[in-house]
């Protein structure tokens, strides 16, 4: 961030705690995205990045804390958040399959029609006179994710990359001020997921801030303007590209080594503590300690 334009906080998360029963899958999470920014998220399997995303597009009500967007807090209602202007892309992929790639990026479009989206699928009356301003709109985008010479066909024909790429343009059709992508580079090889970098990039270009879930490393390191790394629910550390890559918690906690200060270690110290105490007795009931 070179700019002097003025940053601000497009999406303000605050102390958020996820719990499904027993287990917690998100602890006490703070996280800020500001305008302009592309912001990483990493993590091992299971740390609960998903369960996060989740509970900031509303699609699960935390169990604490609150999800404020451009200073106000969200309603925890998918659509709401929707058209509050937060879109997002999935993890496994979610188009219609047998609706053709155009429709696919109209049906995202519906929040910001007021004919909403029984219409755009029936084709009512009142879609008609919307219907050459959301294509229009809808074939910018889509010569944007370089797709608009297949508008016509069905996205299930698609390769994956293209899945991919048509899920960006669908979750952008909504107008958002604030992109959430999982894993976008997820089954695609080296050139595409190059192409998903420079796609963010512009993304963030056009003024949408980005907050960006992906396991492969060079990618968010080469993308972020900042990355936040969760583990078992809580999150480690947030810094530039930078300082996160070279911190030494991060890189045990991929290559799944203990550390000093790990969430969990405590309990972890105390199984360890109890079982040495146990073999101790066991030992002074068997005999003398040699
Ligand atoms: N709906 C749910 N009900 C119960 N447990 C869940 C649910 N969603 C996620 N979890 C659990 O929460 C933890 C975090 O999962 P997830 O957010 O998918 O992790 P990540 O995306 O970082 O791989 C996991 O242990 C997972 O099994
Ligand atoms: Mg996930």
């Amino acid at each position: 961030m070179t700019t002097t334009t003025a940053t601000s906080p497009v999406l303000e998360a605050t102390g958020v705690t996820m719990r499904f029963g027993g287990l917690t899958a998100v602890r006490g999470v703070d996280l800020t995205v500001n305008s302009g920014e592309i912001v990483g998220l990493i993590g091992p399997n299971g740390a609960g990045k998903t369960t996060f995303f989740n509970c900031l597009t509303g699609l699960y009500v935390p169990t604490e804390g609150r999800v404020a967007y451009k200073g106000t807090v969200l309603p925890p209602k998918p659509h709401l958040v929707t058209s509050a202007g937060i879109a997002r892309t999935f993890q496994n992929i979610r188009l219609f399959a047998n609706m053709t790639v155009l429709e696919n990026v109209l049906v995202g479009r519906h929040t910001r029609t007021k004919e909403g989206l029984w219409s755009a699928l029936l084709r009512g009356p009142g879609f008609r006179k919307a219907e050459a301003a959301s294509r229009e709109r809808a074939m910018e985008l889509l010569e944007f994710i370089g797709l608009a010479h297949k508008a016509d066909h069905l996205s299930r024909n698609l390769p994956y990359g293209e899945q991919r790429k048509l899920e960006i343009a669908r979750a952008m059709a909504s107008d958002p001020g604030l992109l959430l992508l999982d894993e976008p580079t997820a089954g695609m090889n080296p050139q595409e997921t190059r192409a998903t970098e420079e796609l963010v990039f512009a993304i963030r270009d056009r003024g949408i801030a980005v907050l960006v879930i992906e396991h492969d490393m060079r990618f968010i390191f080469n993308l972020s303007d900042r990355v936040a790394c969760l583990v078992q629910g809580q999150k480690l550390v947030e810094g530039t590209s930078d300082i996160v890559q070279n911190d030494e918690r991060v890189i045990a906690a991929y290559l799944g080594t203990p550390f000093e200060g790990a969430p969990g270690s405590e309990e972890a110290a105390e199984v360890e503590a109890a079982e040495a105490a146990e073999a101790q007795g066991t030992t002074s009931t068997e005999g003398p300690a040699q």
